[in-house]
C-alpha cells in the first residue's frame, strides 16, 4: 500500500514536471529593458550613419525601399523631415559631432519648404527637422524658419470650417484628415515663441472640430472628413488609405492618439486628455490586435497570418502611449506604459528590427504606406524609424526619472 502511494505521488510529480517543461518550452514572453533600448539606439545610429553616407552628396532624403533599392525623395515630399529629425535624435543620444553636422546638412535641404502653403504636411516636415534642430541648438535662424513655416500652415486655416485644410488634391472640397492633428504642434510652438495667439486659436479650433467630427461612438476615427468651405458643414466622412470608409485605418488611429496627447500637453484641456485615453483604450483592447501588439494595417482587416502588419503605426502608438502614461496619474498611466513597453519589445525583436546591413539600413521592417493603392506594402518607412527612436528615447527618460 505504501508502495502504491509512493508510486502515485511520483507519477503526479512527473505529470506536473512535464507540464512545467511544456510551459517553459513555449516561446518566452519577450522582455524589454533599458539595456535593450540603448543597444537598439546604437544600432539605429550605425544604420542611419550608413544611410547618410549614401545620401550625403544628393539633395534627396530617404523614404523607403523599392525594388530592393533605397527610395529617395525631394525636400517637398511629406516624409522629408523625418530623416533630419532622426539624425537630431541620434545626435542627442550619441553626442557625436558627426551627427550634428549630418543633421544640419539634411535639415538645410528643407529650407525653402518654410514657404510651402500647398499642404498641411509642412507641419510634419518642418517640425521634425527644424523643430528638433531648434530644440537641440537654439539656433535663431531655425526659429525664424519655423515661424515662417507656421505662417504657411496657418494660411490653410478656414475660419468657417474651423480647420486647416489637409490636401489640395483629390475629389474633396475641403479635406481634413486625422493625420493633421500632428501638424498642430508647430502652431502651439509658434504661439509660445511669438506671443501671437492666432496660431494657438487655430490649433484648438482644429482639434475641437476633429473631436466633434472625426470620431465614431467607439472612439475609432474616420480618415478623411470633407467639409463645405462656404458653410463649414460636413459633406462626407470616409477614407483614403484605409480598408473602407467605416474602417479604422491603423496609422490614422495612431496619429489621432499622438495628436490628442500632444494637444493636451500643450493646452491642458481635459477633453483632449479624455479623448487620448479613449483612443488608447480602443487601440490596446481591440479584438483584432495580435498578441505581439503590432496592429494589422487596418484594425478592421481580417485577422490572420496573411494580413500585413503596420509597424509604423505601432511605433507612433508606442511613442504616444509613453507620453500619455506620464500625463496621467501614475496608477492610470501605468497600463499605457506597460503596453508601450510590449510594443517596443516586439519592434526591437528580430521579427521587426532588421539585421546588420539589411533593409537598406532602415531599422524597422513590415510597414504599410497605402494598401488601397498597393503602394509601400510590407516595407520599411522612414517615419517608423523616427517614431521608434523617439519612443526609445522617451522610454529611457521615463526610466531615468523613476530611478
Ligand atoms: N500622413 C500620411 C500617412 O500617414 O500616410
Amino acid at each position: 500500500r505504501k508502495l502504491t502511494i509512493i508510486f502515485l505521488i511520483s507519477w503526479l510529480l512527473t505529470i506536473a514536471s512535464v507540464a512545467g517543461i511544456n510551459h517553459c518550452s513555449r516561446p518566452a514572453e519577450k522582455t524589454f529593458s533599458r539595456q535593450i533600448a540603448i543597444d537598439r539606439l546604437q544600432e539605429i545610429a550605425d544604420k542611419a550613419w550608413k544611410m547618410y553616407e549614401v545620401v550625403k552628396d544628393t539633395n534627396l532624403l530617404p523614404r523607403t525601399v523599392r525594388d530592393d533599392k533605397l527610395k529617395l525623395v525631394s525636400a517637398s515630399d511629406w516624409t522629408a523631415g523625418f530623416f533630419p529629425g532622426l539624425l537630431w535624435y541620434l545626435y542627442g543620444f550619441t553626442s557625436d559631432e558627426k551627427f550634428l553636422t549630418a543633421a544640419q546638412r539634411e535639415t538645410a535641404l528643407l529650407h525653402d519648404q518654410q514657404f510651402n502653403t500647398g499642404t498641411h504636411d509642412v507641419g510634419f516636415m518642418m517640425f521634425c527637422s527644424y523643430g528638433n534642430g531648434y530644440k537641440t541648438t537654439g539656433d535663431d535662424n531655425y526659429k525664424a524658419i519655423l515661424i515662417q513655416s507656421a505662417k504657411s500652415l496657418l494660411s490653410r486655416f478656414n475660419p468657417t470650417v474651423g480647420c486647416i485644410r489637409s490636401w489640395d488634391f483629390g475629389r474633396w472640397k475641403f479635406p481634413v484628415i486625422i493625420d493633421n492633428m500632428m501638424n498642430l504642434e508647430l502652431l502651439f510652438w509658434a504661439t509660445k515663441e511669438t506671443g501671437d495667439s492666432s496660431f494657438y486659436r487655430a490649433a484648438i479650433s482644429h482639434a475641437d472640430r476633429t473631436l466633434q467630427n472625426h470620431f465614431r461612438a467607439d472612439f475609432s476615427s474616420y480618415h478623411v472628413v470633407d467639409y463645405d468651405p462656404q458653410t463649414g458643414k460636413v459633406i462626407a466622412k470616409g477614407t483614403h488609405q484605409g480598408l473602407s470608409d467605416s474602417s479604422a485605418w491603423a496609422r490614422g488611429q495612431c496619429w489621432g492618439l499622438y495628436g490628442f496627447t500632444m494637444a493636451y500637453r500643450e493646452t491642458k484641456r481635459p477633453a483632449y486628455l479624455r479623448q487620448a485615453e479613449k483612443i488608447a483604450d480602443y487601440l490596446i483592447h481591440h479584438k483584432n490586435l495580435p498578441e505581439d501588439k503590432i496592429p494589422y494595417w487596418d484594425y478592421d482587416a481580417p485577422a490572420g497570418e496573411k494580413t500585413a502588419r503596420d509597424a509604423s503605426a505601432a511605433a507612433i502608438m508606442a511613442s504616444a502611449l509613453l507620453e500619455l502614461s506620464q500625463l496621467l496619474p501614475a496608477k492610470v498611466g501605468e497600463k499605457y506604459f506597460r503596453h508601450a513597453e510590449r510594443i517596443l519589445s516586439s519592434l526591437a525583436s528580430d521579427d521587426y528590427f532588421a539585421g546588420k546591413d539589411e533593409n537598406q539600413n532602415f531599422a524597422i521592417k513590415n510597414c504599410v504606406g497605402s494598401m488601397p493603392t498597393n503602394s509601400e506594402v510590407d516595407v520599411p518607412l522612414i517615419y517608423a524609424d523616427y517614431y521608434f527612436t523617439e519612443a526609445l528615447l522617451r522610454y529611457l527618460r521615463i526610466k531615468e526619472k523613476a530611478e
